[in-house]
């Protein structure tokens, strides 16, 4: 079977996570070690003001929520995302508003959020980069700056990808990062927030504290509580793993793009991810109308094809939220099919997997 995801292992992230088995110095909340040095380089990539690393990309959103006050606001967010998204809301009392998506990019609709803002109100805007695909940040940010919105940015699919030359994480006052090993830059488990924003220091700072069930003011053996907070902290594992990931990450997204090109231009699918020099390609998506059938196919030429995703509104648990008007969401999420395009992919294998959806749509 050609596997969905497959993260990039080599001997390098094997002896690094080796080095730090031996050592026994596995984790420590303050975040020292590794962790640090990951941090540190992490940020130095982004070219952002800081960065805190946590312990995943549901950390990363559910602390820049709670740093930012949200209870009882309004955020507004697409559906088509991974559940985190909108449970980083709802752990910390925000309300979503969900807001549709474009049928090219299937990334956040900046008039649709233009919209809603005016509609009802709120204090952040969430987008997600979906598989890898850069949204219209920059009009997104105009819009937020002209409403007084805080951005903060689910970037959990485009580690790596760039707006005119910038890197995302520069952009939004928060940006939150998933290094989960499906992810372009993988770890055994992890993520992180980088800042832009005129405090960022004490922000890095207060996020330092939150990420570690609140310890705070720490001297020596000494220290204090001030907020009561989850135990989010990077182990040294994970951290000595991403720190060899980080080195090969734009290598990695340029192989992704490779097979993105190959895609777009070999299947003959109408409506398919288009090819972008600034996406990433965490996935690739293609909609089909006979969905199952097309699942079907592929997994008996033996390939492994995923559904990315069911609209978080659909959900049992957001049920108060199932009859909202999104309808470029509800009519892709029933259509979707996401495609193998991690970097392990042979040429041989991109070729049966074109030929496979050739096949079933001729
Ligand atoms: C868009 C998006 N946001 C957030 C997350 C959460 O990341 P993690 O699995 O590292 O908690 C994911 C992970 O799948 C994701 O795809």
């Amino acid at each position: 079977m050609i596997k969905l995801f497959d993260p990039h292992v080599t001997e390098e992230e094997v002896e690094a996570a080796r080095k730090v088995i031996l050592s026994k110095n596995w984790a420590s909340g303050s975040g020292d070690g590794l962790v640090k040095e990951f941090e540190q380089k992490f940020n130095q990539y982004i070219g952002s003001d800081e960065a805190v690393a946590v312990n995943s990309g549901t950390a990363a959103l559910h602390l820049s929520m709670m740093i930012s006050n949200v209870q009882g606001k309004n955020v507004f967010v697409p559906s088509l995302s991974f559940v985190t998204t909108v449970h980083s809301l709802s752990y910390t009392g925000a309300k979503p508003i969900f807001v549709d998506i474009k049928e090219d990019t299937l990334c956040i609709d900046p008039d649709d959020l233009e919209q809603k803002i005016q509609n009802h109100g709120g204090i952040i805007a969430l987008p997600v980069h979906f598989g890898g695909m850069p949204c219209d940040l920059v009009k997104i940010k105009k819009i937020c700056k002209n409403h007084a919105l805080l951005l903060i940015d689910d970037a959990a699919h485009v580690c790596g990808g760039e707006i005119n030359g910038t890197k995302i994480g520069k952009i939004a006052d928060l940006t939150c990062f998933s290094f989960h090993p499906v992810k372009n830059l993988a770890m055994p488990t992890g993520g992180a927030i980088t800042i832009n924003n005129k405090d960022a220091f004490i922000l890095s700072n207060k996020l330092k504290s939150l990420r570690w069930c609140g310890i705070d003011n720490r001297r020596g053996i000494f220290y204090d509580v001030t907020s009561i907070s989850p135990n989010y902290y990077m182990n040294e594992i994970s951290a000595s793993i991403g720190l060899v990931q980080l080195k090969k990450l734009d290598l990695l997204n340029k192989k992704r793009r490779e097979i993105a090109k190959r895609y777009a231009r070999e299947i003959k699918l109408e409506t398919k991810m288009k090819y972008e020099e600034n996406c990433v390609y965490h996935l690739y998506w293609i909609v089909t109308n006979n969905r199952e059938e097309f699942i079907r196919f592929l997994n008996e030429n033996e390939i492994e094809v995923g559904t990315h995703y069911r609209p978080i509104h659909n959900m049992t648990v957001y049920n108060d939220y199932k009859n909202i008007e999104l309808p470029v969401t509800n009519y892709v999420s029933n259509k979707v099919v996401t495609l193998p395009i991690h970097p392990n992919l042979t040429d041989s294998e991109i070729t049966h997997i074109i030929d496979t959806i050739n096949k079933f749509v001729s």
